[in-house]
């Protein structure tokens, strides 16, 4: 027996490794040919000094000068000393590069295309190498755009439990994917994908989240409810979504189904155009008040370009509120994502 590691490197590498409940961390990794920090290796130094943000484990021993009982009940943690009793999440504070390890790659085959409008499509991938390709909802991959020298990166729409994944994608004029979807893209393509990366993930829910997506930033967003399905969590989940025009919206239908299968869930969504045929119409903005922010106490995720989550943040600020946790990611059309943060 033995449980997943997600190790998350400081440029958003993430990679995924097996420790058995009788070996440390440090060891599993150090066998997987991963070179996390490390010094003494007896929880003397604090070199290995991480942060566990999902799972249990047990802390073993070290003294107070490598980790505080403070900082162990923040939830940071000693990879030389530790074993789990669950899967974990740890950040790890390195790069990937430094660690000698990096993105994994993976070809995958091109199985089906939904234009969903003409704003958005959405894709679908089987990964020749699938068991091999882990990654935590509300991550990203960089695809190769076939025929090009480009790359973009989506975030999954689907959930880690799916054999097939999925992406959603904005079409843009003269965009390399936009372009190859339009024009060249054929079922049976080989599509080459470098990842998991990015630290814009779903945590453990211990206390009411607020989800928030702008346009194609529901895909994310739609990879958390998908493990959700999975956890049977009590705590609330308020998602809204905000889209330009009508033809942006999609997956509607999907969020209610989420509705009916996830205790506590629920959602809204709105259209900026004055003239959509939406009950709401304007900014996510308009939709979040005190109480979807429970006072504070709320995990809050989100997904969007610069401009709506730049928006977010600031009505937010001007409520006086400061959520527990504030998880968000900026995407642009340009080949790499812009930001991803947690403060
Ligand atoms: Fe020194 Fe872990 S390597 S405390």
């Amino acid at each position: 027996m033995s449980f997943q590691v997600a190790l998350n490197f400081e440029d958003g590498v993430t990679r995924f490794i097996e420790c058995r409940p009788d070996e440390t961390v440090a060891e599993a990794s150090y066998k997987a040919r991963i070179n996390i920090p490390l010094d003494c290796r007896d929880g003397a130094c604090g070199t290995c000094k991480s942060l566990c943000e999902s799972g249990s484990y047990d802390g073993g021993d070290y003294i107070d000068e490598a980790l505080t009982d403070d900082e162990a009940a923040l939830g940071h943690c000693l990879p030389c000393q530790m074993t789990p009793h669950s899967d974990l999440v740890l950040r790890i504070p390195s790069s990937s590069a430094a660690a000698k390890t990096a993105a994994a790659t993976h070809s995958a085959t091109l199985v089906g295309i939904q234009r969903h409008s003409p704003s958005t499509a959405e894709i679908a991938l089987d990964v020749n190498d699938r068991d091999a390709l882990d990654f935590l909802p509300g991550q990203y991959v960089n695809i190769a755009v076939p025929g090009t020298d480009q790359s973009r990166s989506y975030s999954f729409s689907s959930g880690p439990g799916r054999r097939q994944i999925s992406f959603l994608v904005r079409i843009v004029e003269g965009g390399a994917m936009s372009e190859y979807l339009a024009k060249g893209a054929r079922i049976g393509d080989r599509l080459e994908l470098t990842g998991p990366m990015g630290s814009f993930y779903l945590r453990e829910l211990t206390r009411p989240a607020l989800l928030l997506a702008g346009g194609t930033g529901l895909a994310p967003l739609l990879s958390m409810l998908e493990r959700l399905t999975r956890e049977r969590t009590s705590q609330p989940v308020h998602l809204l979504y905000g889209v330009t025009t009508d033809q942006d919206l999609v997956h509607l239908d999907t969020l209610e189904g989420y509705e009916d299968v996830i205790p506590g869930f629920t959602f809204d969504h709105c259209v900026a155009d004055r003239g959509s045929t939406a009950r709401n119409k304007g900014f996510v903005t308009g939709l979040i008040g005190t109480s979807t922010l429970y006072d504070g106490d709320v995990d809050v995720y989100l997904c969007g370009p610069p401009p709506m989550v730049d928006a977010v943040r600031g009505h937010i600020a001007s409520l006086g509120v400061t959520p527990a946790n504030f998880h968000y990611e900026k995407f642009t059309s340009a080949a790499v994502r812009q930001t991803v943060e947690a403060a």
